[in-house]
């Protein structure tokens, strides 16, 4: 069946590898990826996909409902895979609002115009990506089921938390085919680095201080990014309208122990003595309201729609370790806004 999907956020961490997967799996589908290309997104994420002729780039914000009905309009669009956001805690301790505009707003107005676009909702999907976050904070027992009680704790998680309210609005109230996930902590090539994975990796290149929030004993439940997409492609074709579907990675670390494995694989990796990069740790002070531990029961998309995890973490941290230190051009270039500067002028 052609389609003609709208992925936003699409130069991002996650959407660049939901937009590959796409792109090389459904030569059939047109995929229309619409980003802001804010600081996280940005289009070196997709070069080896940027020619092929059933992919399109659009530069536009989610806050912008006249872009969005241009976009709709211009390539008729047939269905939604929605990524972008403002992804980044620490980001939104210090600033809440852009989480509020972009989060809760933009996906009010994509809601809007994909309601106002598709007469009929027969053969259209409105597909919202979320986190496990908005379930808030585990004690030392227990999983976030599909319905556990909402409870997000950050300006981030409340954001997200609204839009999933509001996603779930749209399919009661007016029918829209929604389909929504929520998943644990992805890890994986082209994470910008400020999230824990790649900045701890960037800074034991560098020799940089390790920075460990208060005892660092806080647990995530970590995913290979690229099963977190090969998940999003499973639900969008087979996954239950006004359904959620958990994804997670049965895989919980202590940030603490998570980042003396690091130290270890990259002192390997640069032929450094065993316990050079841990001496680089350095306990900080905590993150504001800072959730203990996620983690995710995923037996819901493993019983109905047959997903699994398809890598080890070790075999996962290895090749991310390895993703990032060939491509120390990409690192720069992020680090240092080069992205940022050169594509907003690109595409003024
Ligand atoms: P990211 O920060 O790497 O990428 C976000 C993308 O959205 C960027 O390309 C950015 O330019 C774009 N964007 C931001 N504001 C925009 C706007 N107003 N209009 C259009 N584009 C805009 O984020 P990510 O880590 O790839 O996360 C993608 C999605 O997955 C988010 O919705 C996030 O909440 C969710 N999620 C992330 C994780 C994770 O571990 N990273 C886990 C679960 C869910
Ligand atoms: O659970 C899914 C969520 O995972 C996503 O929805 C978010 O978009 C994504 O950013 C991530 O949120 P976290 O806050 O869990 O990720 P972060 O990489 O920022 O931090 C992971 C853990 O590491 C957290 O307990 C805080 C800690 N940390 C983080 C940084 C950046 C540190 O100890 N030091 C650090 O420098």
């Amino acid at each position: 069946m052609k389609k003609n999907i709208l992925i936003t956020g699409g130069a991002g961490f996650i959407g660049s590898h939901v937009v590959r997967l796409f792109v090389n799996k459904y030569p059939n589908y047109q995929i229309i990826n619409f980003d802001k290309l804010t600081y996280a997104g940005n289009l070196a994420n997709l070069t080896d996909i940027e020619k092929q002729p059933n992919y399109t780039f659009v530069k536009g914000d989610i806050q912008n409902k006249h872009a969005l009905e241009k976009v709709f309009k211009t390539h008729q669009i047939t269905d939604v895979i929605h990524l972008a956001a403002e992804s980044h805690v620490d980001r939104s301790i210090s600033g809440p609002m852009d989480f509020i505009l972009t989060n809760i707003v933009g996906t009010a107005n994509l809601l809007e115009v994909s309601r106002a676009r598709w007469s009929k909702f027969d053969h259209h999907i409105f597909y919202h990506i979320s986190t496990d976050e908005v379930y808030g904070s585990l004690g030392e027992e227990g999983f976030f089921l599909e319905d556990t009680p909402y409870d997000p704790r950050s300006p981030y998680s409340a954001s997200k938390a609204s839009s999933d309210h509001l996603v779930r609005a749209y399919f009661h109230t007016y029918g829209m085919p929604v389909k929504l996930s929520n998943c644990s902590n992805n890890y994986g090539s082209h994470q910008f680095p400020e999230k824990l994975v790649p900045l701890m990796i960037n800074n034991i290149k560098t020799n940089k201080s390790l920075p460990i929030y208060g005892k660092g004993d806080n647990v995530r439940d970590w995913l290979w990014v690229e099963d977190h997409a090969r998940a999003i492609d499973v639900i969008f074709h087979k996954g239950k309208l006004g359904e959620t579907y958990n994804i997670g990675g049965w895989n919980e670390w202590t940030n603490i122990n998570l980042v003396k494995a690091l130290c270890r694989i990259m002192d390997e990796k640069l032929n450094r003595p065993i316990g050079t990069s841990q001496k680089l740790i350095t306990f900080v002070k905590d993150r504001a309201g800072h959730d203990m531990r996620y983690a995710i029961d995923a037996t819901k998309i493993k019983n109905e729609l047959g997903w699994t995890p398809s890598i080890t973490f070790k075999d996962g941290l290895e090749k991310t370790v390895d993703w990032y230190l060939s491509n120390t051009q990409w690192l720069d270039n992020v680090t240092s806004g080069a992205y940022e500067k050169y594509y907003s002028e690109k595409y003024l």
